[in-house]
């Protein structure tokens, strides 16, 4: 399973990219909001960071305004992914991206036939949401085992990313189901690799090595 890194602060993804553990990285509106620097500078600086695909938002909701923000963000960087939302003009937009060799990643999928549709219209990547779906009280985690079957049953190429993943637990069930791709804010990550018991362990093991009289 590939781990991308779903937040646009450089600094959390310095720290963990160092560990070999960033496969890519996905942004948003939000999280760009929340950094207030230029668009443009922070996915530059991300891409310089990061190797692998680095997910940018398209703002416009019509197919025109989509595919103008497209190629220009596409030129920030060879790695560029471009992000956009599931709608009838985010399908066309992916379609025409698709046949111009430029990756996307359909965003906001919240059914399975969603998620066909943009496979269809060619997208590299799709991005089901698990945690809203959580939030209205349905399965998120269904949708993406859902969505694997469907994938491998007709042999599509595209990748899903479990998006709007909260907590260890989903980035588990992901893997479990077989996405290909979990995208876990930068907060959540390190807690991956944590349990009170290694501590536990660990303070142990050097209590009793701290007591012995031979060393
Ligand atoms: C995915 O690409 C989105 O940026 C993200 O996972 C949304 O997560 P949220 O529901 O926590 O905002």
């Amino acid at each position: 399973m590939k781990f991308f890194l779903d937040t646009a602060n450089v600094e959390e993804i310095k720290r963990i990219a160092r560990l070999g553990l960033v496969d890519g990285i996905t942004t948003n509106p939000s999280l760009i909001a929340k950094e207030g620097r230029i668009f443009k500078e922070v996915i530059q600086e991300i891409c310089s960071i990061v190797d692998g695909p680095v997910s940018a938002e398209v703002i416009g909701t019509k197919a025109e305004d989509m595919l103008k923000e497209a190629y220009e963000i596409a030129q920030w960087a060879p790695n560029i992914v471009i992000k956009l939302p599931m709608t009838e003009d985010g399908l066309y937009a992916c379609n025409e991206l698709f046949h111009k060799g430029i990756k996307t990643n359909v965003t906001l999928i919240f059914s399975a036939a969603q998620g066909l549709m943009a496979a269809k219209a060619g997208a590299t990547f799709i991005s089901p949401f698990i945690g809203r779906l959580d939030d209205i009280g349905t399965d998120g985690m269904q949708l993406v085992r859902d969505l694997k079957t469907i994938l491998d049953n007709y042999g599509f190429t595209t990748e899903i990313i479990s998006a709007s993943i909260r907590h260890i637990g989903h980035v588990e069930k992901a893997a479990l189901a077989g996405a290909h791709i979990a995208t876990i804010p930068g907060s959540l990550l390190p807690v991956l690799w944590k349990h009170p018991l290694t501590d536990i362990g660990i303070e142990k093991f050097l209590s009793d090595w701290n007591k012995a009289t031979l060393k």
